[in-house]
């Protein structure tokens, strides 16, 4: 994939780019990452990028003559593109926080294209005319307002470059994180089994993989329902919730509310054993994640 950057501060991508699983796929040729200086395509003798808003008002405005020659010279067309865009597999995408929000769909999405152009704005933003005919697609990090948008860049890159095949070294890690399903992760603990006065749940110490992964599942409907119900919804079809699964989570909600579907410090569960008896969803350890001397009793 080669992924096209262009900005008026280009040394702002130094570090995040070259260390770690961005620089192995760089170094590894299954990522090609171009930083391009926005002045460079400017004209004039002080290579001015932006200029003061027609009708009046705070701030400047990004120019569109330096991105478009920027843009086409980089893709090797003249805007506009036809209805495929400036070629099969190039999408040319805006930083903008008033463009589709950047989630994981989205990253899934955009990890299967050939080339990637990203425009970095600044200051009040780009002319209209950038967003009418040079851009394909326009992506916002949230509703939040940066300074520019080489940040967002970099964290779209990021989560981009990821799920480009290849580039995780273990590739089951992509498709059981959070978001990948519709739904969040389930809590990961690591050494020490014993870390002051809280325990690793004994379900993933017992090499029973079948109760391991209903107990995951299990927390991890859990934990979307009391942080991010709004995804379970969509989740219906992403994760594919059974009959049994949408009833539990039902059973949750009823019983004690969002709230108490995910308790306790550290991701240790709230010892209640909700859930593990008898609807066959739990592994039969939810309710002894161990937490000794339970600050929430
Ligand atoms: C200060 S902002 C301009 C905001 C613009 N005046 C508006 O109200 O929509 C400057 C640049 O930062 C980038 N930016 C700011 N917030 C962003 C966000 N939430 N997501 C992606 N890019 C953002 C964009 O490239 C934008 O052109």
């Amino acid at each position: 994939m080669i992924i096209d950057i262009i900005t008026i501060f280009p040394d702002m991508f130094r570090g995040p780019f070259t260390e770690s699983m961005i620089g192995r796929a760089m170094e590894s040729g299954l990522v090609d990452i171009r930083i391009h200086n926005l002045r460079d395509y400017a004209e004039g003798r002080h290579k001015v990028t932006d200029d003061y808003p027609f009708g009046g008002g705070a701030g400047m405005v990004m120019k569109p003559e330096p991105i478009f020659a920027a843009v086409e010279d980089l893709v090797g067309q003249t805007a506009p593109w036809g209805p495929d865009g400036p070629g099969a597999g190039t999408r040319v995408i805006l930083l903008c926080p008033q463009g589709r929000t950047f989630d994981q769909f989205a990253a899934r999405e955009l990890s299967g294209a050939e080339r990637l152009v990203f425009i970095c704005g600044h200051y009040e933003g780009v002319d209209e005319r950038v967003r009418q005919a040079l851009v394909t697609d326009e992506f916002s990090l949230g509703d939040f307002i940066l300074t520019g948008g080489e940040p967002a860049a970099i964290a779209m890159v990021d989560a981009v470059v990821r799920l480009v095949p290849g580039v995780l070294g273990h590739e089951l890690s992509a498709v059981e994180e959070s978001y990948s399903d519709g739904l969040l992760e389930y809590p990961q603990y690591t050494r020490p089994k014993d870390f002051r006065e809280w325990s690793v749940p004994d379900v993933l110490l017992s090499g029973h993989h079948e109760n391991i992964r209903k107990w995951r599942r299990e927390q991890s409907l859990r934990r979307t329902l009391a942080r991010r119900p709004d995804l379970l919804a969509a989740a219906t079809a992403t994760a594919g919730l059974t009959e049994k699964e949408r009833l539990y989570l039902a059973e949750l909600e009823s019983g004690g509310g969002r709230d108490r579907a995910e308790t306790g410090h550290g991701n240790v569960g709230d010892g209640t054993g909700r859930g593990d008896a008898g609807d066959g969803h739990a592994a039969g350890d939810s309710g002894a994640q161990e937490k000794k001397g339970s600050k929430h009793g």
